[in-house]
């Protein structure tokens, strides 16, 4: 009988070796990248080193201008990321953003056996399956909590709970930037007031854009649904839809029908290995834990076989991210990575919810069809609706919201379509996220 020895899973563990080379001298960490977050994580270690037993010190920082004043501790800065990997850092932390350089210097560092930890959801949502495996069969930890929610740490509690971690359905508000707007506009703020007070507050970039436009969230959502389904999808494939084309008078409107309007994303894992998702804005009623949250709160509900689950903290910003980064360097130190299996991620297709409820608002300059014309083209279609409301003026255009019951998305459409050539209006559509126990 021959016995195959896998050569990479016989191999001595070079962490292993980093943990008794270093264990009588500093930890010393290399920090990819001292911009906001970098620079918190610089403030974090230089005034609360962590009770890891050992004195941390940030060897050196990557950053592209070296001309820049220093940070907190005086961090050695360098444009050179070959020579802070090669000083044998115990840990190397990525807080750079983007695709590359990133991809390169983490793949450099698990190949020399040096643990990463990133908060870096782009690269995670684009290249998680490649780095992951790198990780694992170079037996070194890649830890990554703080790239989704970084203010709610729930990822790791997953590791260790893999009958908890069977998730069939998940949604979440994963971006707080769009969830201060949406809240602001509830209120009554118009959308571009609101986007202006979130910049004005640091909520907000000066290009705001892959926050307003979903962008931000369906690379969090990559990470999550390869998280709890072990399938691959790229960002691009899930639909999403922004928050800027919303009015005030909307928010009301959900609130009238008691509810609210968040910021969504939602995936339905599936049994039967259908993938549904989407990030949009969102009716969620009252009774919805997503509901209870507001301004730039996050939140993640997961169902899984045995419970529901539901995780709100702070969504993310510089400093909650440098603890959370620094909770994970513990972690890639003291914690038996090797026990958990590598899970290769099977491609998945994702597509939008096919069924389900919609909150929809017609639109026209001038003059809307009445209540029950729109009932009756509607129910031509085989679309029936719970509710219809008055039309009411909003600047320039009259409006009117209703509730389409369950149906097919494309019927849906179809029978939108045909409203909107014949009544002349526009038409705006919301997905409605049923209740954890409807
Ligand atoms: N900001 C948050 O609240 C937050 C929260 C959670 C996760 N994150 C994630 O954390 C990461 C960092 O975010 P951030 O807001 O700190 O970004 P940032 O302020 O733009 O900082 C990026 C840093 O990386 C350096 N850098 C970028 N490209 C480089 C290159 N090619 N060579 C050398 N240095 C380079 C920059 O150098 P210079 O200083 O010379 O420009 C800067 O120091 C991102 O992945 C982000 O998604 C951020």
């Amino acid at each position: 009988m021959t016995t195959v020895v896998d050569p990479l899973v016989a191999a001595p563990s070079p962490v292993r070796d980093a943990h008794d080379r270093g264990a009588s001298r500093d930890l010393s960490i290399a920090l990819l990248g001292l911009g906001q977050v970098g620079s918190a994580f610089a403030r974090l270690v230089a005034t609360a080193p962590p009770e890891l037993g050992r004195t941390v010190k940030i060897t050196g920082a990557l950053v592209s201008n070296t001309s820049r004043e220093a940070p907190a501790g005086g961090v050695p800065l360098t444009a050179d990321p070959r020579a802070l990997l090669d000083g044998r850092p115990d840990v190397v932390v990525e807080v750079l953003g983007g695709l590359e350089p990133a991809r390169t210097l983490v793949l450099e560092a698990l190949a020399r056996g040096i643990p990463v930890v990133t908060a870096n959801k782009s690269l995670l949502a684009a290249h998680g399956d490649e780095l992951l495996e790198a990780a694992w069969r170079a037996r070194v930890p890649l830890r990554y909590e703080a790239s989704v929610v970084a203010g709610v740490p729930f990822l790791g509690t997953f590791d260790r709970r893999p009958l908890a971690a069977a998730v069939t359905e998940l949604a979440g508000i994963v971006n707080g930037t769009s969830h201060f707007i949406l809240s602001k506009m509830e209120t009554g703020c118009e959308y571009s007031d609101a986007l202006a007070d979130a910049q004005r507050l640091g909520y907000a970039e000066r290009d705001p854009f892959n926050d307003i436009a979903g962008i931000d969230a369906a690379e969090k959502l990559t990470i999550l649904i390869r998280q709890f389904s072990h399938s691959r999808v790229t960002t691009a494939e899930i639909p999403i839809e922004g928050i800027d084309h919303l009015l005030p008078a909307d928010l009301a409107q959900a609130r009238e029908l008691g509810g609210a309007i968040k910021p969504v994303v939602h995936a339905d894992l599936g049994q039967s290995g259908a993938l549904s998702a989407f990030v949009a804005p969102a009716f969620v009623s009252a009774r919805h834990p997503l509901a209870s949250l507001s301004g730039v709160a996050n939140g993640v509900w997961l169902k899984s076989a045995h419970a529901s689950l539901f995780y709100s903290g702070p969504g993310a910003g510089p400093a909650v991210t440098a603890t959370t980064l620094l909770d994970d360097v513990a972690e890639a130190l003291t914690r038996n990575h090797e026990a958990r299996p590598w899970c290769e991620s099977v491609a998945a297709t994702v597509s939008a919810p096919a069924e389900g409820r919609w909150l929809v608002r017609l639109t026209a300059a001038h003059g809307l069809p009445s209540a029950s014309d729109t009932a009756d083209l509607l129910s031509s279609h085989d679309i029936w609706t719970s509710r219809i409301t008055e039309t009411t003026s909003q600047p320039g255009s009259d409006c009117r919201w209703l509730v389409a019951l369950p149906c097919a998305k494309h019927r849906l459409a179809r029978a939108l379509e045909s409203l909107e050539r014949a009544a002349g209006c526009e038409v705006t559509c919301l997905p409605v996220l049923e209740d954890p126990d409807a």
